[in-house]
This record gives C-alpha cells, sequence and structure tokens, in this order.
C-alpha cells in the first residue's frame, strides 16, 4: 500500500510526531487534526485510520469531527482557503458584489478549487466580524470592510 506523502512528509511519520508532542488525550484530536490539514491541505482517510490506532478512538468518531467542523476537510484543498461570510449583515454591507468580484478573480464558484489547486473557495455563516462587514478569511487572516474592487490586491498578497 502506498504511502501518502506531501510536501516531503509522510503522513504516518508526521501523525507519530505529532502525538509525541500532544499526547493521546480526546481533548488534542482538534488541535492534531488541524496541524494535519495544515500540512496535508486535508485529513485523509489514511490519516483517520492512523489517528484511530493511535488514539484508540474509533474511525467514525475521527471522521465526524473531520467532517464537522469547517476548517477541516476530509477533501483536498486549495493551498490557500478562502472563507467568505455569507450571513446577512454582511451582505447588506455589500457582500454580493465582494461575493461576485472575488469568483470572478478566482475563477471558481462557492465550494471549488482552482485547477492550479492554489484556492478553494467556500462561504460560511456569521464570522463575529459583522461590525467590519463585509469579511473574508484567507487561511488564518481576516479581512474587514472588503471592497469589490480590493479583492485582486489582496489575492495577489498570497503566493
Ligand atoms: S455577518 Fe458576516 S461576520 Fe457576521
Amino acid at each position: 500500500m502506498s504511502v501518502e506523502v506531501k510536501n516531503g512528509l509522510d503522513i504516518k511519520k508526521t501523525i507519530r510526531e505529532l502525538i509525541k508532542q500532544h499526547g493521546t488525550e480526546r481533548a488534542e484530536l482538534i488541535p492534531i487534526m488541524q496541524k494535519i490539514n495544515a500540512a496535508f491541505g486535508y485529513i485523509s482517510s489514511e490519516a483517520i485510520e492512523e489517528l484511530a490506532i493511535l488514539m484508540n478512538l474509533p474511525t467514525n468518531q475521527i471522521f465526524t469531527v473531520a467532517t464537522f467542523y469547517r476548517m477541516l476537510s476530509t477533501e483536498p484543498r486549495g493551498k490557500h482557503v478562502i472563507q467568505f461570510c455569507e450571513s446577512a449583515p454582511c451582505h447588506v454591507a455589500g457582500g454580493r458584489q465582494v461575493w461576485l468580484a472575488l469568483q470572478e478573480a478566482l475563477g471558481i464558484k462557492s465550494g471549488q478549487t482552482s485547477q492550479d489547486n492554489k484556492w478553494t473557495l467556500l462561504t460560511t455563516s456569521c464570522l463575529g466580524a459583522c461590525g467590519i462587514g463585509p469579511v473574508l478569511v484567507i487561511d488564518q487572516d481576516i479581512y474587514g470592510n472588503v471592497q469589490p474592487q480590493q479583492v485582486k490586491n489582496i489575492l495577489s498578497r498570497y503566493e
């Protein structure tokens, strides 16, 4: 069976290292999964199986966590993940125009990943920053009061 490797990282070795750092308490599952997601772009079935063995948890429990949290994915994502707030306060602050500008600049729609694997575009409900809407988040960076004409400039900050 082939071993999943990305950016020179071997999934099983990476998980063993993370378990060494975090331990196997149930509370450490999400922080470990966030790191796996960041390193590999998603949580693969191989990663879920390895976590289940090393943390002594049922695979379906790990799968449920991986599919519950929007910051985690069981499908490969692009290098950068954009989350665009589609809740009403951001919408009335001009979110629709920003959303259209984003899709046009990226050439993809909600839930899609660009062909070069650079971008994944997602919508999200309120991010708790309604006072600065429209809001979008790229990886860990939050952008508020975004205007459609700023979209290309914001995207250009990412390699
Ligand atoms: S509605 Fe967009 S951050 Fe709250």
